[in-house]
């Protein structure tokens, strides 16, 4: 029987379970043996792996995480650590490897590929900046766990008075601070791929408090120039009035945890399934992702050559939207 694998890399999204789901019994529907590797690439290196059956992914579409664990690995980033994993693969007699994360981790899928490995990724990741798919597994969970604590910050804010800074995550990208800003209804988004002057923000929330405004939030992107952080210590150390009370709230990995919503479960479940089956009509070499409403595989060295643009025009949305 032939033999496949599936890992979880880079950051934990919730639907990674969903995603493994599909893949073991997707898998066995196909006549495939099926086997998980823990802790992303490190379990590779190691040679943690385990056999996979229909029951062992029973009662996990509804937990958040991932069951094989995941991991950030250094050592796959040398060739020397993609060789010994190549050694566990084939000790493993694996002829095929799905491997579901973001933007690193298809890196990492690219690199093996070109080694003559046949791997497909499935695109995974909270901070949905992967080329390949207009919507990664995990967003819309992490997305609406946001869009909770603006809810309810809103409320206290309103109560006292106050502004709040809220730094969600996004590494590098700023589609988590825009939707999340967007669908909250705040005052102000800061985001990485837009320079915010602090002065100018100062300004807003000013503006805001004069026109009676009873409390401004603003969301901000972790991987902004100005974080939280520094613009609340730029605030204090340079703007003396801005007529709201300040406070800062950082999500942080909260947004990470909780149950995989409807939305990302059905995304995990559909995407896996169409990896496997292209695995077991030989192609490989591609990530699947969502694109324009329908699965779409996308070859992985296109993938890592490609950075997917944040669409700027919500951005002058949400300003206008802010009055
Ligand atoms: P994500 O997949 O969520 O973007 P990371 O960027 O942390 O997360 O990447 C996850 C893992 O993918 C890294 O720890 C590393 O093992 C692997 N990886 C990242 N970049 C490369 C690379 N250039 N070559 C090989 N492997 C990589
Ligand atoms: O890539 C997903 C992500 O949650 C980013 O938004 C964040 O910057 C990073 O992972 C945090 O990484 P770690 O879990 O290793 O602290």
């Amino acid at each position: 029987m032939k033999c496949l694998a599936v890992l979880t890399s880079g950051g934990d999204a919730p639907g990674m379970n969903a995603a493994i789901r599909s893949v073991v019994r997707v898998g066995i529907d196909k006549g495939w043996q099926v086997m998980g590797v823990r802790h992303g690439y490190t379990g590779l290196i190691t040679n943690d792996v385990i056999s996979l059956g229909a029951r062992d992914v029973s009662g996990i579409i509804q937990q958040g995480g991932t069951m094989l664990g995941s991991a950030r690995c250094p050592e796959f980033k040398t060739e020397d650590g993609r060789l010994k994993a190549l050694r566990v693969l084939n000790e493993h007699k694996i002829e095929g490897l799905v491997i579901i994360g973001g933007g690193g981790s298809q890196t990492g899928a690219h690199a093996l590929s070109q080694m003559g490995f046949p791997v497909i990724g499935v695109a995974s990741t909270i901070d949905n900046d992967l080329y390949g798919s207009d919507v990664t597994i995990g967003v819309d969970t992490a997305l609406n766990i946001a869009l909770e604590a603006i809810d309810r910050l809103k409320v206290t804010a309103l109560s006292h008075e106050r502004a709040f800074l809220i730094e969600v995550m996004g590494r590098d990208c700023g589609y988590l601070a825009l939707m999340a800003g967007i669908a909250g209804g705040t005052e102000a988004i800061v985001i990485p791929e837009v320079e915010t002057d602090p002065e100018a923000l100062a300004d807003e929330l000013r503006s805001a408090y004069q026109r009676g405004q009873a409390h401004a939030l603003v969301v901000v992107a972790e991987g902004a120039k100005y974080n939280a952080a520094a613009l609340a210590e730029y605030f204090k150390k340079h703007c003396k009035r801005l007529g709201f009370d300040l406070r800062v709230t950082t999500l942080g990995h909260v947004q990470r945890g909780g149950a995989p919503s409807a939305y990302d479960r059905l995304l995990a479940t559909r995407l896996s399934a169409d990896a496997v089956e292209r695995l077991t009509r030989g192609e490989h070499g591609v990530l699947v992702g969502f694109v324009k409403g329908e699965i779409k595989a996308t070859p992985l060295a296109e993938v890592v050559a490609n950075k997917k643009l944040l669409d700027l025009h919500l951005l002058e949305l949400a300003r206008m939207l802010a009055k």
